[in-house]
């Protein structure tokens, strides 16, 4: 396993395997590495014959007072969880917007990518660079990487549907494949963040997970109605003495606020516990 920092080391090696006749799949990371992410370069692997996985913990998706400069980072840990699965490079670069180094600043930088509609809701109306980050950080990446395929998680749902938005309208060469959520035993779904929580927010959190398996439920026995199943979930979390950000059933490519559950819709939820935030969903199919 090759740990590559240039951009341009990073360009030279992908051309070569392409040459050699390879086919490359690129999973996207801020690192401090958990089964979620595992399991993404298990899936790249079946789409694949070589794996780059980036570790880079992107400033331009925080905003001011944001967890940039407290969120966990353990490089060394993180080579050794890619090891046994053969990935072939860590792309580690240190740092990706020509900043002046002596300020947090990106005046070196005014290029931003906006996929102006589904950036919007959920997560864009608490975040409103948050995706501008994100694009503009997973298109440099894969202009750098020139990946064949490229792997997200549905943990982060909008942020899947944002690239692959973006992927189809600026007519990047990469496929885009969308993982199942990872989840601990009891249920929480796995996050770099999870371990930010106290023993009793770790608790009380797991009302996300159970409150939308309760409305996964709900739906199976013929409730339809968006709000009653939005507001089981609300209570549910609050009742835990979580704050919610958003809990919201939305169309699964729109992300579009629906009134029933008529055809597959996503439940989104974001909420906090004591600082952590966190982010949950579950799609869901009419009965
Ligand atoms: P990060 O939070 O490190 O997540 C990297 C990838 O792992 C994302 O595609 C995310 O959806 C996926 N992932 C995280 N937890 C998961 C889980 N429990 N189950 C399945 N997949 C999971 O997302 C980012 O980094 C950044 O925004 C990035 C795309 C790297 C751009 O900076």
């Amino acid at each position: 396993m090759e740990v590559i920092r240039e951009k341009q080391a990073m360009r030279d090696w992908t051309r070569a395997q392409r040459k050699a006749g390879e086919r490359i799949a690129f999973i996207p990371t801020m690192g401090y590495l958990h089964e979620g992410h595992l399991s993404l370069v298990r899936e790249a692997k079946l789409h694949a014959t070589k794996v780059v996985v980036s570790v880079y913990v992107n400033p331009a998706q925080f905003a001011p007072g944001e967890d940039l400069s407290t969120y966990p980072r353990d490089f060394e840990g993180d080579l050794k969880r890619l090891k046994p699965l053969d990935v072939n490079v860590v792309f580690n670069p240190f740092d990706l917007y020509n900043r002046d180094s002596s300020t947090e600043n990106f005046s070196g930088h005014e290029t931003w990518i906006r996929v102006e509609r589904l950036e919007k809701p959920l997560c864009g109306n608490d975040r409103p660079i948050f995706f501008r980050g994100v694009a503009t950080i997973v298109a440099k990446l894969f202009n750098i990487i020139e990946p064949d395929v490229a792997i997200f998680g549905k943990k982060d749902y909008q942020q899947w549907r944002v690239i692959r938005r973006m992927v189809r309208d600026l007519d990047f060469a990469v496929e885009i494949i969308g993982c199942p959520i990872s989840r601990e035993e009891d249920g929480l779904a796995m996050s770099s963040r999870n371990v930010r929580l106290s023993a009793t927010d770790r608790q009380n959190s797991l009302s996300i997970s159970r409150s939308l398996r309760e409305a996964e439920e709900a739906v199976k026995s013929g409730e339809t109605d968006a709000r009653v199943l939005e507001e089981l979930v609300l209570k549910a979390i609050t009742s835990a003495g979580g704050s919610v950000d958003y809990a919201k059933i939305v169309d699964q490519e729109t992300l579009q606020e629906v009134k029933t559950v008529e055809f597959p819709v996503v439940f989104a939820v974001a909420a906090r516990f004591g600082s952590v935030r966190l982010l949950d969903n579950m799609e869901l199919q009419p009965p």
